[in-house]
Parts: C-alpha cells; structure tokens; sequence
C-alpha cells in the first residue's frame, strides 16, 4: 500500500521541480533585462518633464507663482540685489575676458526676474542688454516667455540664462535661443545637475548629454563646475557660423 501511494507522487514532485528551475531562471532573467534596459535609457532619461502640467496656462498659473511672489521680488530688488549684480559682475568679467562677451555685444538674459544680471551686464560696459521674463521689470525686464521670444532671428550675440530648469518644453527653450542668436553668437547657461531644483521647476536634468542634444545649430565652447546662487554647472555653448 505505501509503495503505490508514494510512486505517483514521486514523478508529481520530479514534474513540479523540473517547471520550477525553467520558472525561475527565466524570471531572473526577465529582471535582470529589465534592470539593464533601465540602465542603459538612462543616458537619454537624463532630461525629465516633471508631472501635472495638465494645460499651458496652469503651467504659466505656477511660474507666475514664484516671479510674482511679493516676498521673494522684495528680496530680490532689495536684499539680494547688490550682492548678486556683484557676483554676476565678476562672472561677465571673466566672459569678457575670454572674449566670449564684450562692450558691444548685443546681450539677453533669459527668465531674468527682476534683472540683476542686466544691471551687471551693463555695469561691466555691455550697454546693449536687456531681460526677458514673464512679468515685465522696467526698464531692466521685458515681457517675454523663453518658449516664444518676442524677437526677430539673429538680434543677440550674447545669451545667458539659469531657469532652464523652468522650462516645460526644453526644446522651445533651446530652439528659440539658437533662432534669436546670430551666427557665432555664445549662449552660457547655468544649471543644476547634482539636486533637484525647487517646487517651481517643470524639468530635471541628470547629465549635461541631453542639453547639449538640444543645442542642434551650436557647437560646446566647455563645461565646467561652478557655485552659481544653488546651480553646479556652466555650459557655453558657439551657435555654428554656417549650418
Ligand atoms: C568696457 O566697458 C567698461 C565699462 O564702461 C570699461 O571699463 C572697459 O574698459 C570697456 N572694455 C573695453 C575693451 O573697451
């Protein structure tokens, strides 16, 4: 009697242990390819669109959050503003004096809130700046949105901005740069790799590789580390003479 119970269930067991090693070979498999195919999109992951831009304008509803928070423009035209048109004066300099930037450059600062990099710009001599950014700061800020610069090809020899971080749609942001820069013109850009930006942020860059994939017309001058008001990283970037 125990003979015949246990020699059928023998072969059961051998049936159930032979499927289970198939089984769990191909599930670690299946998880090591899905580890490594994570790995290996990262490079192009490396710029992500934050969540929850349901419209254009809900976007722009929270970017004017921040530049027309009272607080934090008191702050910046007061409190902050002789030391960051300081430090930004000194940052120009060194532009001028790697002939990326000079007196005559017609120069733009992209997202300039209330214009302390404008005010630098035109205390190291470069007379002809001027800022952009959703709310107007006269006469230092016009009003432009950096996804649609209001102004025509080929005006500036000079950009710089470090709200890159607030763009929704990085490719606008870098495609109007590239339009309204004249051929041989230099764009320096300030931002953050190494954290998350702030609550205001609707993109995370990981690596410079993605940025400079946007930056299809211009060529990079060089990338370095940097202390920047909370941003690690400059790039400058030559848009080509010819394309
Ligand atoms: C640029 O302008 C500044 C300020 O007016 C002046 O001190 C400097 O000498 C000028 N640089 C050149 C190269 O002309």
């Amino acid at each position: 009697m125990k003979i015949t119970t246990t020699i059928p269930q023998l072969p059961l067991i051998i049936v159930f242990l032979l499927l289970l090693v198939p089984l769990i070979t191909l599930f670690s498999l299946s998880y090591q390819a899905a580890e490594s195919s994570v790995s290996k999109t990262r490079p192009d992951n490396d710029l992500i669109i934050r969540p929850g831009y349901a419209t254009y304008e809900s976007y722009l509803t929270r970017q004017l959050q921040k530049t027309l928070n009272p607080k934090l423009r008191q702050i910046w035209a007061t409190r902050d503003w002789d030391r960051k048109v300081e430090v930004f004066s000194l940052f120009f300099l060194s532009l001028q004096k790697a002939h990326l930037l000079f007196n005559h450059s017609k120069a733009l600062c992209v997202g300039a809130r209330v214009g302390q990099e404008v005010a630098a710009l035109k205390r190291v001599g470069v007379s002809d700046s001027v800022g952009i950014d959703l709310v107007p700061y006269p006469p230092l800020v016009v009003h432009g949105d950096f996804h649609s610069q209001p102004f025509d090809d080929g005006r500036f020899d000079f950009e710089f901005s470090n709200v890159f971080d607030h763009a929704l749609f990085p490719e606008k942001f870098v495609g109007e740069i590239e339009r309204t820069l004249k051929p041989g013109g230099v764009c320096v850009l300030h931002v953050l790799i190494s954290k998350r930006a702030d609550k205001y942020s609707a993109n995370d860059l990981f690596s410079v590789k993605p940025l400079i994939k946007l930056f299809k017309q211009s060529e990079v001058v060089h990338v370095k580390n940097i202390d920047g008001f909370g941003l690690d990283t400059e790039v400058v970037f030559r848009k080509k003479l010819k394309l």
